[in-house]
């Protein structure tokens, strides 16, 4: 480095901490304590009423993340364990929380006995999800009997509900530590007080809006991975827990996103999937015109084979993305775009903002655009007070739309959302049979659409043997179809031809055609 350029690192250095001293000032005369970057833990209990709040402070995003020095190497020849419940956005947490304990010195286990630390990274979105994790609990118990060294955490978006927080209290007490989706960033604090407290470590923030970039991660794969471009919900469908224990949405500047995604380019990744709660929204919170369909136009000048985004709402699906999505090349055929109902009485009072014919007319945009494209969504049935009629309603959308694949959920009441207020008179058992019903037509119209494969040449992303046969190898067509079929080991990570021969109604078999990787 030159005299000159030493010169310029240090007005840079001293212009950065002038606006660091200047945040920090106003941070604290806003009488706003700067807890990103306090090095000591004070209890913070979470809730739902705070989350709510959409305040109109600016997202801040600090790329200042460092591990205390004291924390440093407080894992060494230690183990830990995270398993994870919910979306992919909970895997995405995941991935942050093994790099920063891999930091802290730990290294990763299956095995449950060797563990030091487990960490529950837990789903709120369904009570069935909420049960599982109690259960779950309920037999980490005796292996916290055995093992009393063993460090307990539970976090992800459980942790946000102050009903559940209580009753991890009151019946689950050998938990050490309760942290929420605001705070990961604060793991190595909150371990290590956790270490050496005697009482249960309790750190949820409720009303968080910032980034934090630079967390150190460990990726679960090397073929695909995410990306989070933005963060939390503002859309408060009244069912959903999701805008209250993630916070307000706010969008990771574009450069930090095509920064990431070049950079898993060139370590090789065959497929990213973006990432957000609301991913149509992208862009709304930054001070320019920036929207997902800018973002992916950009990213599809990347060298990387596939590019998916996942979940859209349709309120926010507008045409720039149809646009840029019917460039092709890495932007593949396949749209996943929940719908939730096809009662436009049941989605005003689910506060989707759309109408049922609305929705059809974007579903006639996409296939304008992309006559080939392959529609999946998600559909919940049995909202409060759904008549029969109603429910025909998302019957004959799924027929008209052609679903090819959907989730499909039975409503379940999330307390503190608007929905678990609302009066029902559905019974449970008139709910089951819906769902029932739905299922049979998805799966009728699943199994039509793999027929169609029959006897055609697909491009597949081989992700690694099949579970029940190592003989099969198993991957996914840009249009999201799981394929099954005989080739060598080596063609694991790469794109390859399949001639498909066999339909089922969720999967194909068939046999790999040749060995060229195809972009
Ligand atoms: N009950 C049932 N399903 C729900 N979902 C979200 N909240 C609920 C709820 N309270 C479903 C929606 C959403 C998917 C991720 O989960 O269909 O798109
Ligand atoms: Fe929940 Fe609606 Fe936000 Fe999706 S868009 S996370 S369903 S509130």
């Amino acid at each position: 480095m030159n005299e000159q350029q030493r010169k310029e690192q240090n007005i840079l250095q001293s212009d950065d901490e002038a606006k660091n001293l200047k945040r920090i000032q106003e941070l604290s005369s806003d009488d706003l304590i700067s807890h990103y970057f306090q090095t000591t833990y004070e209890p913070t209990a979470p809730s739902l009423k705070e989350a709510k709040k959409r305040g109109k402070s600016e997202t801040e995003v600090h790329y200042d993340f460092t591990i205390p020095e004291d924390i440093q190497g407080i894992g060494a020849r230690k183990k830990f364990q995270i398993r994870t419940y919910g979306c992919q956005m909970n895997e995405h947490d995941t991935e942050v929380m093994a790099g920063i304990l891999t930091e802290m010195g730990y290294e990763s286990t299956t095995d449950q006995h060797e563990a030091d630390i487990i960490l529950l990274n837990t789903c709120a979105i369904r009570e069935n999800a909420e049960n599982k994790v109690f259960g779950e609990l309920g037999h980490l118990k005796s292996l916290k009997r055995e093992n009393p060294g063993l460090l307990l955490g539970v976090c992800g978006c459980m942790s946000q509900e102050e009903a559940v927080v209580n009753r991890i209290k009151q019946k689950h007490p050998f938990v050490d530590l309760v942290f929420g989706t605001h705070n990961i960033h604060r793991l190595p604090q909150l371990v290590k007080e956790a270490l050496f407290s005697k009482e249960m470590v309790l750190e949820v923030w409720s009303k968080e809006g910032d980034i934090i970039e630079n967390l150190p991660r460990v990726r679960k794969g090397k073929i695909k991975g995410w990306v989070n471009i933005m963060y939390g919900c503002d859309k408060f469908c009244t069912y959903c827990i999701v805008p209250y224990t993630r916070g307000k949405e706010r969008s990771r500047v574009p450069h930090d996103i095509i920064q990431e995604v070049r950079a898993m380019a060139a370590e090789g990744y065959k497929e990213i999937t973006l990432l957000g709660q609301n991913v149509n929204a992208y862009g709304k919170d930054l001070d320019y015109e920036y929207s997902l369909g800018d973002l992916m136009d950009e990213l599809r000048k990347i060298d990387i084979p596939r590019i998916r985004f996942t979940t859209s709402h349709p309120r926010d699906f507008d045409e720039r993305l149809i646009e840029v999505l019917s460039k092709g090349g890495n932007m593949l055929d396949h749209i996943h775009l929940p719908v939730q109902s096809g009662s436009t009485e049941v989605l005003k009072r689910m506060s989707r903002k759309y109408t049922r014919e609305r929705y059809l007319d974007l579903v006639q945009q996409i296939r304008e655009a992309m006559p080939n494209a392959t529609l999946t969504t998600d559909i919940i049935v049995g909202f409060p007070n759904e008549t029969e009629e109603q429910f025909e309603e998302t019957m004959t959308l799924v027929e008209e739309v052609g679903f090819e694949a959907a989730y499909t959920f039975i409503y379940s009441k999330r307390e503190g959302t608007p929905a678990a207020n609302m009066e029902d008179n559905v019974p449970m058992d008139v709910k089951k049979a819906r769902l029932k019903r739905l299922n049979e037509l998805v799966n009728r119209q699943s199994k039509e659409a793999m027929a169609k494969y029959e006897g055609e040449v697909v491009d597949v992303l081989v992700e690694g043997v099949s579970k029940n046969n190592d003989e099969v190898l198993a991957g996914y067509t840009a249009r999201n179809k799981v394929v099954n079929f005989k080739g060598p080991k080596t063609a694991i990570g790469q794109i390859v031809q399949v001639k498909i021969q066999e339909s089922k109604t969720w999967s194909l078999n068939g046999e790999m055609v040749e060995t060229i990787e195809v972009k």
